[in-house]
């Protein structure tokens, strides 16, 4: 298995982001949360950014909604160019038709699961999305504690990604460490997002290598 690290621009400079991610540019992906004010009580950035940042780096973008009716406004990011979109369940009316809308514009489809959602009502549908993302804290904030007790949820995703029912990554998002990297891991994930761990560090492309090193050496 393959760990990629995607750090979180919530945690960065939002006055400099070109150079914010330029200063990750050994990353795998680049985490970028939308959040909208309602399904979260946060409010960050929407398709202007993500269409500014789509020139101002080569990375990947990942795109995690955190929004009310992503039926609507989801497709919209992966038009734009963004590598993989993720929408919440609990905010989706129609998830399946959400991620066909996704793919055949170009790009990935992710579904996010907040940490109280269980697994089990999504595995079938999960067939039509590319990305599953358990979420290891609340959304909406970054430098939350990490919470281990979502992590039979990966379990389960890993398990079935290799039997061969789906065919997945496994994200994980929130409290994402040098100390807590390894567990998630331990797990089945493969996908690790990270905000205050990378961007609080002093040389945050460094933070970047040790986070996919310690994914790699817990495998
Ligand atoms: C939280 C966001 C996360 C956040 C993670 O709602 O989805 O992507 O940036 O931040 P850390 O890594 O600081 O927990
Ligand atoms: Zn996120």
């Amino acid at each position: 298995m393959k760990a990629l690290v995607a750090p979180s621009i919530l945690s960065a400079d939002f006055a400099r982001l070109a150079e914010e991610a330029a200063a990750v540019d050994n990353a795998d992906w680049l985490h970028v949360d939308v959040m909208d004010n309602h399904f979260v009580p946060n409010l960050t950035l929407g398709p202007l950014v993500v269409e500014s940042l789509r020139k101002a780096t080569a990375l990947p973008l990942d795109c995690h909604l955190m929004i009310d009716d992503p039926d609507r406004w989801a497709p919209p990011y992966a038009e734009l160019g963004a590598h993989n979109v993720t929408f919440h369940v609990e905010a989706a009316a129609d998830p399946v038709r959400t991620a066909r809308a996704i793919r055949s514009a170009g790009a990935l489809a992710g579904l996010a699961i907040k940490p109280g959602t269980p697994l089990e009502p999504y595995l079938e549908i999960l067939r039509e999305f590319d990305t599953l993302l358990v979420m290891t804290v609340e959304p909406g904030f970054g430098g939350q504690a990490f919470i281990p007790e979502v992590l039979p949820k990966v379990r389960e995703a890993r398990r079935r990604v290799e039997s061969g029912h789906l065919r997945l990554y496994v994200e994980v998002d929130g409290g994402i460490s040098a100390d807590t990297i390894g567990q998630a891991a331990a797990a089945g994930a493969d996908v690790f997002v990270a905000g205050s761990s990378v961007y609080s560090a002093d040389d945050p492309a460094a933070a970047v290598d040790r986070l996919r090193d310690r994914a790699t050496r817990a495998y």
